[in-house]
């Protein structure tokens, strides 16, 4: 991306914007993408530095929202997607993989970052004429907001499946906070709907723990993963990192090594 001064929506951006490292353009880089700057570029590699492994999350986090969103769309037949936190558009968006499988799917994509809104309008466009895509500038930390538009545009009646995939650690300071913001959400979902909550976890890995902090990344221990799920039934398998939930069969067979980042999906009964 060229780092010239910008014009359209991104005209309207902090002075600061360009000068901070901001979670959307980092996750850009570790995936390879292109809309990143120095600054970026520069915070992206200090956690590299700590932790090399973030490189192989943020591939194999991509490869687990096509396994999800596949999964609900497939076999589990939903077919309203409030995805929160959506970052910067890469290969295989949440409405081109539901779409693929079923193109009557409506997708609504939620973030806070203006330069994801700034590229949402052009790229997080509808696949199919079946089907609905659409974006909201908004803060998860105000789910009440979120879900005010979001019932313009969805059939609340109607199963929907809100994925919060690498967000509340950036969004929510506490564990209280993303508690609260989690249990909003559910509660606004009818029978049927879905949760799925991917984040960095606390399972004793220093290096991670030490790279998560000086990005002010907030870690979710396994317990706290859980208590997110009270009341919902958790699809098989359950709690797990996240290159473990229902992956792939491999050539060589037999799971990858854990990533630190976990993920859980689950039903509201
Ligand atoms: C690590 S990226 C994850 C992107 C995508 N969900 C994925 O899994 O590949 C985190 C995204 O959450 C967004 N985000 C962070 N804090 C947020 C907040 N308070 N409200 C809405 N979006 C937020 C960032 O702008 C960024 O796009």
């Amino acid at each position: 991306m060229s780092e010239e001064p910008v014009e359209g929506p991104l005209a309207r951006l902090p002075e600061d914007y360009f000068r901070k490292p901001s979670s959307a353009r980092v996750w850009d880089y570790w995936l390879g993408g292109k809309d990143n700057y120095a600054v970026d570029r520069a915070a992206g590699d200090a956690f590299i530095e700590k932790y090399p492994d973030i490189l192989m999350i943020a591939r194999q986090s991509r490869a687990l929202l096509v396994r999800v969103v596949r999964h609900l769309a497939g076999e589990v037949g939903v077919r309203q997607f409030l995805d929160i936190g959506t970052g910067l558009p890469t290969l295989n968006n949440t409405h081109e993989v539901a779409q693929a499988v079923a193109p009557e799917s409506k997708i609504v994509y939620v973030d806070n970052d203006p330069i994801v809104l700034a590229h949402a309008r052009a790229l997080l466009t509808n696949t199919t004429s079946e089907g609905f895509t659409t974006y909201v500038h908004a803060d998860v930390r105000e789910p009440e907001h979120i879900l005010a538009q979001a019932r313009t545009m969805l059939d609340f009646e109607q199963p929907v499946a809100v994925l919060l995939l690498g967000i509340l650690g950036h969004a929510a300071d506490t564990f209280e906070q993303m508690r609260a913001i989690t249990s909003s959400l559910v509660a606004a979902v009818p029978s049927g709907s879905y949760l799925v909550v991917a984040d960095g976890a606390e399972v004793g890995v220093e290096e991670f723990r030490e790279a998560t902090a000086m990005r002010g990344y907030r870690l979710t221990t396994l317990d706290q993963f859980r208590a997110c799920f009270e009341g919902l039934d958790l699809v098989e398998p359950g709690l797990v990192p996240r290159n473990h939930w229902r992956p792939e069969k491999t050539e060589v067979g037999g799971n990858l090594p854990p990533v630190a980042s976990y993920v859980a999906v689950g039903r509201k009964p």
